[in-house]
């Protein structure tokens, strides 16, 4: 029996099998929510890992066919079967997305949905996965785990979250440890099982894997915006070192003029870590509170290593037992925390505030919540109990997740918003600026999570240590500038950007200084990543999903809406995949027609690095922190392409929830290549923030010929010496052997700039 008559309009539609109800709600016309909820005892605990609410006016229509019902978003199309709990999805134009194969079957241990794989169907997804990309003919077991050797589909940050070529995407709303199976035990059959007593999951429709993110990030959470100088670059200082140390190092960063805005302290600035205490050790750090001022003094904000577990010694022990609120296995002989009981997040709360955030201190990386497999002992075990009721087992994947979410809450209390490292994520952890690091180390790994971080938003940072090979530290440091958090952590050796040499340092730096001089280009990526969850690194497969050679390219990633990145793993050269477009060489300025492969030669300073042709980038000065020099002059460089392109820069104060409340700002800027000339037009400053900008220097690139005159509105543009304009207020520029033309005109008048041929 159906709870909604034929023919209307309802958020909700359920009907009864003999071996459970299948319940279908319409969270919008895109997203639609599935739960099978067998006839046994279904009670279980579950965090909620969807925020979303039903949008009011999302609607099923509703037909009666014969042997199914027909139910219509006007963005999918569901049939749901009379003989069995089994749903077909369709696209709005009626064509198949996804077949049911054999509905839900009850194992009584498990629930599995088994469902058709059409002949070309891909499938992407699942958190970070080291070992592999595209995941047809693959089980995926999603469990958090510290050490990912294999391709199991374990990992520090797991997901379950499928993205398939064929346009939809699946996400199992299920923290327990869920499986996928897809097409490994039989070539044309999806299943995915849970452990958990009720089978609840959520299709969207993309068709584009930009607009799947959107959904899912719609359902989950959207980033919020970090804090600029978490854009910039962190080093970690080496464990052992003092304080006096650690500033001496800090300031030979001031003294090279080599940008680093962070500055991470690792275990021995506790007076025990292994478990922790979070207490200032007085023999490496003796003055915190001189410490933190002095940092602050020098415009590096200080994070602080630490993993959950709590030492005897710490001051929260006594409180946390207490209350009652950890769980009764220890790890390393500390307690474990439930992060889901209010008194844990008061007690941890209170404890850091007071001896570090109000000292200064800017942030935490969160080590060591994820557990490992292969060395065992240091995490909890499945049959553990929680005294919210929670097992080991439910809580191993989302441990991560609300240690990071308690810390950042602690920051938004003060009006103050973080950038944090933590070891384990699970879905929804992409809500938060928290970026995912490993000790796993294998550099050509490292480049794969870059790319396949990207199908579910979870930001990722490949470190940076120490190396024998100073040609892999020089390869390794220029991807981890192209991705959302740049940083060296020297905890065990120490290792500095100097300390290979003049010509290694000069290199650095200037990765170092291009980082800086794409943070306005970086942040907006960000704002766009919070508005529509366009992740800021993603693979090429995320914007190219037509392109079927795209799927096994895990060696490439796009960074923001105009870069992509080619690591160079061994030697002086490498193949290069270029999606279609014109693609131009962010070095020498050559220019490729996409779709093709090339050979790219890469001496050893040069990161393959292409924008897309119509790119329209911002940039602010060289700086050796954020906040060194107001952005007075914001730079676009512009790549013109063959239509009219445009890009949308924001900014806010980088710092406070301000943003929240309106003040916050954004620019439009258009780009339109025309037979006689380049148009070049910026719009209003709309919003309530004021930013620092006072003047906009286009530079066009590729500018064959000087400009026969340059116009701004009705009046004609100075021709000035490129150094000139640096001073002047308006004018124009031009370099025939560089083919670039600058315009400089005030940023508060809208208007658009005609550089005539
Ligand atoms: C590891 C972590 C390293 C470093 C080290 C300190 O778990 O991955 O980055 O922090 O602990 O003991």
């Amino acid at each position: 029996m159906s709870d909604a008559p034929p023919n209307q309009s309802v958020r909700r539609y359920s009907k009864e099998y003999p071996n459970g109800q299948l319940i279908l709600n319409v969270y919008s016309a895109d997203i639609v929510r599935c739960r099978f909820v067998p006839k046994r005892d279904t009670d279980f605990l579950q965090v909620q890992i969807v925020q979303m609410e039903p949008r009011t006016q999302a609607r099923f229509e509703i037909r009666q066919e014969d042997g199914y019902v027909e139910l219509n978003t006007s963005r999918l199309l569901l049939r749901v079967y009379d003989d069995g709990p089994r749903v077909d999805l369709f696209d709005p134009d009626g064509r198949p997305l996804s077949l049911d194969a054999s509905g839900v079957t009850d194992s009584g241990e498990s629930l599995q949905a088994t469902r058709r794989i059409g002949e070309d169907e891909e499938f992407f997804g699942f958190g970070l996965q080291f070992h592999s990309f595209s995941q047809r003919g693959k089980t995926k077991f999603l469990k958090i785990n510290a050490d990912p050797k294999d391709d199991s589909g374990n990992s520090h940050a797991v997901a379950p979250l499928m993205l398939s070529t064929a346009g939809y995407g699946v996400f199992l709303d299920s923290h327990s440890y869920v499986r996928f199976d897809l097409g490994a035990t039989h070539p044309d059959r999806l299943t995915f099982e849970t452990p958990d007593p009720v089978l609840d999951y959520y299709f969207f429709y993309g068709p584009s894997f930009n607009e799947l993110l959107s959904h899912y990030t719609e359902l989950t959470g959207r980033i919020s915006q970090p804090p600029k100088w978490g854009l910039g670059f962190w080093y970690r200082m080496k464990s052992e070192w003092k304080a006096e140390e650690v500033k001496a190092v800090a300031a030979g960063f001031r003294e090279r003029n080599i940008p680093c805005d962070v500055i991470g302290l690792e275990p021995k600035w506790q007076t025990h870590a292994y478990p922790c205490s979070y207490v200032w050790n007085p023999e490496t750090f003796p003055d915190p509170k001189g410490f933190v001022a002095w940092m602050r003094e020098n415009r590096f904000h200080v994070n602080l290593w630490e993993h959950a577990y709590v030492h005897e010694s710490s001051p929260i022990y006594e409180k946390l037992k207490n209350a009652g609120v950890v769980a009764d296995h220890t790890v390393w002989g500390g307690l474990v925390p439930d992060f889901t009981m209010p008194e844990t997040l008061e007690i941890f709360e209170s404890f850091h505030l007071k001896e570090h955030v109000d000292l200064g201190a800017d942030g935490y990386k969160l080590d060591e919540c994820d557990g490992s497999d292969y060395t065992g002992g240091w995490f909890f075990p499945d049959d553990t109990k929680f005294p919210s009721g929670l097992s080991g087992a439910q809580m191993h994947n989302i441990f991560g997740l609300l240690y990071q979410e308690a810390f950042h809450a602690m920051f938004a209390r003060r009006n103050r918003r973080s950038y944090f490292l933590c070891r384990a994520l699970f879905a929804g952890g992409q809500a938060y600026p928290t970026v995912i690091y490993s000790d796993w180390y294998g550099f050509r790994e490292y480049v794969r999570v870059a790319a396949n971080s990207g199908f579910s938003g979870i930001l990722w940072c490949p470190e940076i240590r120490q190396t024998d090979d100073p040609g892999e530290f020089v390869r390794r440091f220029q991807t981890v500038f192209f991705s959302p958090l740049a940083m060296i952590n020297a905890w065990a050796d120490g290792v500095t950007p100097w300390e290979k040499g003049p010509e290694i340092e000069a290199i650095f730096r200037v990765y170092a200084d291009l980082r800086m001089r794409l943070m306005p280009y970086l942040y907006t990526a960000f704002w766009r990543m919070s508005r529509n969850g366009k992740p800021v690194v993603r693979g090429l497969v995320n914007d190219y999903p037509q392109d079927r050679e795209t799927y096994a390219v895990d060696d490439q990633f796009l960074y923001g809406e105009s870069f992509m990145a080619a690591p160079v793993f061994s030697g002086e050269s490498r193949s290069v995949y270029l999606p279609e477009g014109k693609w131009i060489d962010w070095w020498t300025e050559e220019t490729y027609s996409g779709p093709a492969r090339i050979l790219y030669a890469a001496p050893l300073e040069r990161l393959p690095l292409f924008v897309k042709s119509g790119a329209l980038i911002p940039m602010g000065p060289s700086m050796n922190y954020v906040g060194e020099k107001p952005t007075e002059t914001l730079t676009i460089r512009v790549y013109p392409g063959d239509s009219a392109s445009e890009f949308m820069v924001y900014d806010d104060d980088g710092e406070t929830l301000a943003h929240y409340e309106g003040a916050q700002c954004r620019l439009k800027l258009e780009c339109r290549p025309e037979e006689k000339r380049l148009s070049l037009q910026h719009g209003d400053i709309r919003g309530n923030y004021k930013p620092e900008w006072i003047y906009l220097l286009w530079e066009a690139h590729g500018v064959e010929s000087e400009p026969r005159r340059v116009m701004f509105g009705t009046s004609r543009l100075a021709r000035l010496s490129r150094e000139d304009l640096e001073t002047a207020e308006t004018g124009y520029a031009y370099d025939a052997d560089a083919r670039i033309a600058w315009a400089k005109v005030p940023i508060s008048q809208p208007g658009k700039v005609r550089m005539e041929r």
